[in-house]
């Protein structure tokens, strides 16, 4: 269906020569869902060498959301994607695309996008999953803007979702008291040029690519006996380089993209970050010279949920009354892969 509609929006344009006129894409509805049970770090203590007060004053969290034996990522993404839509007053049956940021799938293949696009109705959508770790979700509205400033969409979904608790080794200290489950999605719609995404920054850096990473289950490393005792199949990071690599991108990044439409930090009403570790978010304030009540954090209680911690940030923002309209909106995902995106959004 969506090469159809794409189809049915450049013949248009070829016949007349034009060339396609850009219109800009908003965010019209959001909407986010984590998992009921509460894990907070005095249970993580009980389990492993650690305290309250040590994961508190080095990552900022209190407490992360667990998804339950039953419930796998598309289960949150559902949920979320029905508020989001509600929010923005569109039926399922009208996505053009479902774009699910996701590293933690129900299945290695097909994308989880499309257990979604069936669950919600979707009959018309064409789905697809993107994977970009942290920076998933902001790697999807980039996409997504593209399709519709194109004129190629009108109505497309993008969910950031993660159970990554289903992929810890819950005995290695340094990474089972970082993480939570959750999900959060965003439709967006066409507006007026000017309004909206105005502009993305995207990056990458391969070489980073032990930093942060999920070795075995693969082509390069099956799932063995051997693997599973290694524990290979559970995320391993050096949290040092990771946190050296957020401080040297994101600041970086955050200036290209309000270069490219002429802006600057003092323009920025809200900065939403990857909710990671609050000394990061700090750290890249204090480098723009932002004053942290400009910037948004809730990682207290829900830790680094990956993909879907920009799209619950936002959501709850909005529920707070933290964006009105035409305030500029920063939003800054980084991570795995090494990866890193920024969107710099004239909210309406
Ligand atoms: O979304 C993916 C992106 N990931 C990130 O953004 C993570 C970025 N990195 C970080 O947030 C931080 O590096 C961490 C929070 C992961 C770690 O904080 P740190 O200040 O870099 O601590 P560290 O790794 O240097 O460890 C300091 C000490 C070590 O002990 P020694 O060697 O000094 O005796 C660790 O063994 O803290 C120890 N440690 C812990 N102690 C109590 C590590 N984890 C824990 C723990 N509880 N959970």
């Amino acid at each position: 269906m969506s090469i159809v509609s794409s189809v049915n929006h450049i013949l248009p344009i070829a016949a007349s020569m034009e060339p396609p006129r850009l219109q800009g894409a908003a965010i019209s509805g959001l909407g986010f869902y984590v998992p009921d049970r509460i894990l907070t770090n005095s249970e993580l203590a009980e389990r492993v060498d650690t305290s309250d007060e040590w994961i508190q004053s080095r990552t900022g969290i209190r407490e992360r959301h667990i998804a339950a034996p039953h419930e796998a990522t598309s289960d949150l993404a559902l949920i979320a994607a029905h508020r989001a839509l509600k929010n923005a007053g569109v039926d399922a049956a009208d996505l053009d695309l479902i774009l699910c940021a996701t590293s933690t799938g129900d299945y290695v293949w097909p994308a989880t996008a499309c257990i979604i696009q069936d669950k919600l109705g979707a009959k018309h959508a064409a789905a697809f999953d993107l994977s970009a770790a942290c920076s998933g979700f902001c790697y999807g509205l980039a996409t997504a803007a593209g399709f519709i400033q194109t004129g190629a969409m009108k109505k497309i979904l993008v969910i950031g979702a993660d159970a990554l608790s289903k992929h810890l080794n819950w005995d290695d200290r340094s990474t089972c008291i970082l993480f939570g489950d959750g999900a959060g999605a965003a439709v967006l719609t066409p507006c007026s040029a000017g309004c909206g995404i105005l502009s993305s920054t995207l990056g990458s850096d391969g070489s980073g690519l032990e930093s942060v990473w999920l070795a075995a289950g693969g082509t390069r490393t099956p799932i063995t006996t051997e693997v599973l005792d290694k524990k290979l199949n559970c995320l391993a990071m050096r949290g040092k380089e990771v946190y050296r690599f957020a401080l040297e991108m994101v600041p970086a990044a955050i200036y290209e993209a309000l270069k490219r439409v002429c802006r600057s930090p003092e323009d920025i009403s809200l900065l939403v970050l990857h909710q990671a570790n609050s000394r990061i978010i700090e750290a890249v304030s204090e480098r723009l010279g932002m004053n942290p009540d400009r910037v948004f954090m809730n990682l207290d209680r829900y830790g680094n949920t990956s993909a879907a911690s920009i799209p619950i940030a936002l959501t709850e923002a909005d529920e707070q009354g933290r964006m009105k309209k035409d305030d500029i909106i920063v939003t800054v995902g980084f991570g795995a892969g090494l990866t890193w995106a920024v969107n710099v959004i004239r909210w309406n």
